[in-house]
């Protein structure tokens, strides 16, 4: 299985990753190495995750050169300066066991987050070679924008929920015209599509599985990568697979009707989401 890969001049990411929370210790390593094993090229984990240790060692151990491999890794949101995100940046790098990272990413904005001084510590993380590129996760439009329009770093990459259910049309807007990234994190919507009737009778018109469709859906936008998360083989085999699942503009249909604005993942440190 060859997955899509989203090509830019500041980073290539496969479309399809694989997510690794809440997963921790040997069980995330196994985990890693079998989703490897099955052509996953893309691992998303965070400093905030505490499994970097078997996330890094899974690379290493799985046999696939690193520079096939496309690595994500943020700092927590309780770094809200850059002196704090480096010395944290540096942390998760020793964790992980390896030289660089292909994308870091500020986890979430803090209220108190002094945004030119986190995005120097990015670029002088980028320029040190240390992350091939950079980003920002759970960054509300206009924060995205100011992001980006500081011009102090390119901004590579935004990481925020996206599924059927919450279609994010503004940050796609905004973000597919300057290709930039947007990767769908709680992509299967934790799970929700699975007792969804519209989407059930999609999965059974195309011989797939529910969670193929809320995968295909997103594969089906320009400029979009997913990152399901999925314990066993099995299922992050049948996730790989929803690359080959083409929509037709029926089904596109029947899904653009779905509520839209069914956020899950929103703690009470969340942004606001219209800023
Ligand atoms: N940047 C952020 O703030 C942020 C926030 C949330 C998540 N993330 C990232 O995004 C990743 C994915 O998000 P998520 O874990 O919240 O949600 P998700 O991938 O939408 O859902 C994961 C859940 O769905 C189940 N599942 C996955 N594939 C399935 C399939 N084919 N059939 C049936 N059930 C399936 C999994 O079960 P099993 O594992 O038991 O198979 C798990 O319970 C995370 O692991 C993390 O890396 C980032």
């Amino acid at each position: 299985m060859t997955v899509p890969v989203f090509d830019s001049a500041l980073t290539r990411i496969p479309r399809l990753g694989f997510g690794t929370w809440p997963m921790k210790g040997v069980e995330c390593q196994a985990a890693v190495e079998s989703a490897i094993g099955l052509g996953y090229r893309h691992i998303d984990t965070a400093e905030m995750y505490g499994n970097e240790e078997p996330v890094g060692a899974a690379l290493n151990a799985c046999g696939v050169p690193r520079s096939e491999l496309y690595l994500t890794t943020k700092v927590w949101w309780d770094k809200p300066d850059g002196a704090s995100f480096r010395r944290a940046f540096d942390a998760c790098l020793k964790r992980l066991g390896q030289d660089y990272v292909d994308l870091l990413l500020v986890h979430w904005p803090s209220p108190q987050l002094d945004l030119p001084s986190v995005l120097q510590a990015q670029a002088a993380i980028r320029d040190a070679g240390l992350a091939k590129a950079v980003g920002v996760a759970n960054f509300p439009l206009g924060l995205l924008k100011r992001a980006v329009e500081a011009e102090i770093v390119p901004i590579a990459a935004l990481q925020v929920e996206h599924h059927v259910y919450l279609d994010q049309q503004r940050l796609l807007d905004y973000v597919t015209p300057r290709r930039i990234v947007l990767t769908s994190y709680t992509p299967v919507a934790k799970g929700v599509v699975l007792e969804d009737e519209v989407i059930q009778g999609i999965a059974r018109k195309h011989g797939a599985t529910p969670a193929q469709v809320a995968l295909a859906y997103l594969l089906s936008k320009p400029g979009v990568a997913a990152i399901p998360k999925a314990q066993s083989p099995a299922r992050q085999q049948e996730n790989l697979d929803a690359a080959n699942l083409r929509l037709d503009a029926e089904d596109q249909k029947a899904l653009a009707a779905l509520p839209k604005g069914n956020r899950m993942v929103s703690p009470g440190f969340a942004p606001d989401w219209a800023a």
